[in-house]
């Protein structure tokens, strides 16, 4: 741990020795794949299959879930040279950041809240499971992450389904207390993601000082209090039988199982449900981590069902 720079130990915080190694591992060794998914609304599983045994590219199905492809890293430039890159009939995504979105157990028909939503990769992914048949607001605070997320959208062909708004998502509640006509009620959501704003210490390259060199201590702090607050804002926007998932790509307990532990200190009507894709870890009940490796970034996820 010695060999660490100084600015980093602050995500071990409590963690266990042995995971803290094993955080270390990840971040010597960056991810050595790239990984996509299929764009149901453009084309089909087969035709991505097809395309890539026509180029000669060798892939494997991601076992956890069979929309998801990964070849070497090496492939990558090769990869985004393909006719279905360029037309979006596939998407570009980390594996760890599909996760989310196989845990909210989607519906046709649902309403679905995508908190901080840019660029767009969950957005769309959502979108392109249900074939459109659901409504999906996507928030952003930011005008050029915005830019992005509308971008990401169209490239997938998922407008009608997805209505971008540009909020702060601390203060969402407030501007959905009342409906089109003035009348009080607050707009609510069957599904609600929270894959919120994070100090993202899971993608750290210890072989790039720029993925690192930014970390500290207080912001990773502050972070968690922000979290804390657009768990809440989610709490107040969920129907009843609903679910929130809660995800960020770091690895500090402060910015994951504490976040959610706070919240249900005060909200015991939430319970914890299990992850359908199997975690690295499970540091408390029902918390999941995946630990960064050469196939995924550093993750965690939590499910909340009222
Ligand atoms: C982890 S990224 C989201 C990634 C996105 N879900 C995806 O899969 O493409 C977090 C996003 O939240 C945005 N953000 C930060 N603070 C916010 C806030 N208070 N309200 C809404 N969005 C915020 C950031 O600009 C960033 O785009």
């Amino acid at each position: 741990m010695t060999s660490l720079p100084s600015n980093l130990l602050g995500v071990f915080e409590n963690i266990p020795p042995a995971d803290q190694e094993k955080i270390v591992t990840g971040w010597s060794h960056p991810r050595s794949i790239v990984s996509f998914r299929v764009n149901h609304l453009k084309c089909s599983r087969t035709e991505v299959i097809e395309e890539l045994k026509k180029a000669s590219l060798p892939y494997t199905v991601w076992p956890s879930w069979e929309e998801a492809f990964y070849l070497d890293k090496e492939h990558e430039y090769a990869l985004r040279g393909l006719e279905m890159y360029k037309t979006g009939k596939i998407y570009v995504q980390s594996l760890s950041s599909m996760i989310p979105a196989l845990c909210l157990e989607l519906e046709p028909g649902q309403k679905i809240l995508d908190m901080a939503a840019a660029p767009g990769s969950k957005t769309t992914q959502m979108a392109s499971m249900l074939h459109c048949k659901c409504s999906i607001v996507a928030l952003e605070k930011f005008g050029v992450r915005l830019e992005k997320l509308v971008h990401t959208i169209k490239a997938q062909g998922v407008e009608d389904c997805v209505e971008v708004v540009k909020i702060d998502a601390t203060e969402v509640v407030a501007h959905y207390s009342k409906d089109e006509k003035g009348n009080k009620g607050v707009k609510m959501f069957d599904r609600i993601l929270l894959d919120v704003p994070c100090s993202s210490d899971g993608r750290i390259n210890l072989s790039d000082d720029r993925t690192y060199k930014w970390y500290s201590w207080e912001k990773s702090h502050s972070k968690s209090t922000i979290q804390l607050e657009m768990l809440e804002q989610a709490r107040k926007m969920l129907v009843d039988g609903g679910k929130i998932v809660y995800s960020t790509c770091s690895t500090s307990r402060r910015e994951n199982e504490d976040v959610v532990q706070k919240f249900l200190k005060t909200h015991p009507e939430f319970t914890l449900l299990p992850s359908p894709i199997a975690p690295d870890y499970t540091l408390e009940d029902n918390m999941n981590r995946w630990y960064p490796s050469t196939m995924m970034e550093g993750f965690f996820v939590a499910i909340l069902s009222k």
